[in-house]
């Protein structure tokens, strides 16, 4: 697995420092609101769960699932949504919490069904942002770190579903994904 890594992006001490950061952010602008913070999953499962951890402001938790890599280094352009929230959005400040903004179809396609759905607000707030990759006009109003072009995998980000678990960022050598 490290052998497939071509070199650390970003260390867990600097994404620790940086989610700390969008805490904080969080924290100024829905301190006294009752939000509600909506993962995507499965991509940004360690960074919600650093996130909400890291806020001073109580919120509520929930899910969704979003899918459109497949076993492809690129984007069907076409993610699959499994509304598995639980709660409703119905006039709820919501935080939805991404590991990437790539193409921006995922979340064009969450947040036009929170929207449809009644959400108050939609804050989007992402690990990682990739405006190079951008094909949808659509801008995350926070992110920690902005990406180069390259696939990024760890701390919930994969390939094939593998990865996720390095408590880092890396980027993955070319020869992993170009066949
Ligand atoms: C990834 C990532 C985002 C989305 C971003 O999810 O978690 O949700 O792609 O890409 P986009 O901006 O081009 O739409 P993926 O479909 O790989 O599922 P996963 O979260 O389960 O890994």
């Amino acid at each position: 697995m490290i052998e497939d890594l071509r070199r650390v992006y970003f260390t867990e001490k600097e994404i620790q420092t940086k989610v700390k950061e969008a805490a904080h952010w969080l924290d100024e602008r829905f301190c006294g609101k009752n939000p509600l913070a909506i993962g995507v999953l499965k991509g940004s499962v360690m960074f919600f769960c650093d996130l909400v951890r890291a806020m001073q402001t109580p919120v509520q938790i929930d899910f969704m699932t979003a899918s459109s890599y497949g076993a492809s280094a690129t984007s069907s352009g076409t993610p699959a949504l499994a509304a598995d929230l639980s709660a409703s959005v119905e006039g709820r400040d919501v935080i939805l919490a991404e590991d990437i903004v790539d193409s921006g179809n995922t979340l064009v396609a969450i947040r036009d069904f929170l929207t449809k759905r009644g959400a108050k607000s939609v804050t989007v707030v992402t690990l990682l942002e990739k405006p190079a990759r951008r094909t949808v006009n659509v801008k995350p109003d926070y992110f920690c770190f902005e990406a180069e072009d390259e696939f990024i995998v760890g701390y919930g980000l994969d390939y094939n579903q593998q990865y996720r678990t390095l408590p880092y960022l890396a980027i993955l050598k070319r020869e992993v994904y170009e066949h």
